[in-house]
């Protein structure tokens, strides 16, 4: 059914201006008008809006924001990253069910996506307020063929991928605070979650965990966050007087997918220095003085560099130099 469904919503996509008539869409698909019928009312169900006139056929009048793998696979470029899409309406984490799907082995480049999280995850053991259809809540596998010392890397290629479908959808320019949180004017808009799997002192199995932002108000975002966090909705209305509404998050997962395809290539191919550069556009990190928190420690410096394996170099007052791989940094 799902495919059926599938080659109806392309068929109606490539002729908005008119309508398809019931008999073409049956003949096509070969199953019965009525089947066609039933199709295009769980369509309708799903958001999108149809037409329907018994002499005519069927019109997409609106499709609607919601994720599914068809909305996002149409012109999608890429060869690895996103052939194989999972969207579920409510689920734990998607982190978990794409670790699940891993340890069975499916295809590096697998996607799992959520309109709602019951339990996001966040870094450093914290939970991700995941509200339901208000964001975009994806996790990747990656199978990469790089040694333990890159993971740091991919963390960072990921924020570089993300910052340039914002880019790209939106016209928005974003800003990375070390080592993966994208930033809107200081504000939270999406934080970046790697879990990985070794065996053998290698690299089994890594799963990015994405969440953004989209078109939350301000006040549907927890009080104790509410200073710290932003979604591409309110950034949009601020600056530019948009309405999220005109742009679907469907485009922007598409986006991110071939961006991190790039990124995921160049780390493949051993060109791990050129994302770090590329990194280093957009930190709003580097040359600020920071505040470093890493389990009951805390320390303060200026944040000098990152260096190829994606440690950041603080230098403290006393002149001593740190490198450091985890934990939070407050500019
Ligand atoms: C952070 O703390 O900054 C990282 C947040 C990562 C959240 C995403 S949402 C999709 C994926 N599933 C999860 O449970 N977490 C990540």
């Amino acid at each position: 059914m799902i495919k059926v469904k599938e080659v109806i919503l392309k068929k109606l996509k490539e002729s908005t201006q008119d309508y398809v008539s019931g008999e073409e869409l049956s003949n096509i698909l070969g199953v019965s008008r009525t089947a066609v019928w039933k199709c295009i009312n769980e369509l309708k169900k799903e958001g999108y809006v149809i037409d329907s006139s018994s002499k005519k056929g069927y019109k997409l009048c609106y499709v609607p924001d919601i994720i599914n793998s068809w909305e996002i696979k149409e012109g999608l470029g890429t060869r690895i990253i996103g052939q194989n899409i999972h969207c579920f309406s409510e689920i734990d984490s998607t982190n978990n069910y794409a670790k699940t799907l891993a340890q069975k082995g499916c295809d590096d480049g697998t996607v799992v996506l959520a309109e709602h999280q019951t339990q996001g995850r966040g870094r450093l053991g914290r939970s991700w307020d995941s509200m339901g259809g208000k964001g975009i809540w994806m996790s990747i596998v990656l199978r990469p063929a790089v040694g333990l010392e890159d993971v740091q890397i991919i963390t960072l290629a990921a924020a570089v991928a993300v910052v340039l479908a914002f880019k790209k959808v939106m016209g928005i320019d974003a800003g990375i605070k070390w080592p993966n949180d994208i930033v809107l004017d200081g504000k939270k808009v999406c934080g970046i979650l790697t879990e990985m799997s070794m065996e053998m002192e290698r690299i089994n199995f890594l799963i990015l965990g994405i969440g953004i932002n989209f078109s939350h108000e301000e006040s549907e975002f927890p009080e104790e966050i509410r200073d710290r966090a932003t979604s591409l909705g309110i950034y949009l209305k601020e600056k530019k007087g948009m309405d999220i509404s005109r742009f679907k998050r469907s485009h922007l997962i598409r986006a991110i997918l071939s961006e991190l395809e790039e990124v995921y290539d160049m780390i493949n191919e051993g060109k791990a220095g050129v994302i770090v550069e590329e990194w280093k556009k957009y930190s709003v990190t580097l040359g600020k003085e920071v505040v470093i928190k890493y389990r009951e420690e805390q320390y303060t410096g200026i944040a000098q560099d990152v260096d190829q394996s994606g440690r950041l170099i603080v230098k403290q007052d006393d002149g001593t130099v740190r490198e450091i791989l985890s934990g939070e940094v407050s500019v």
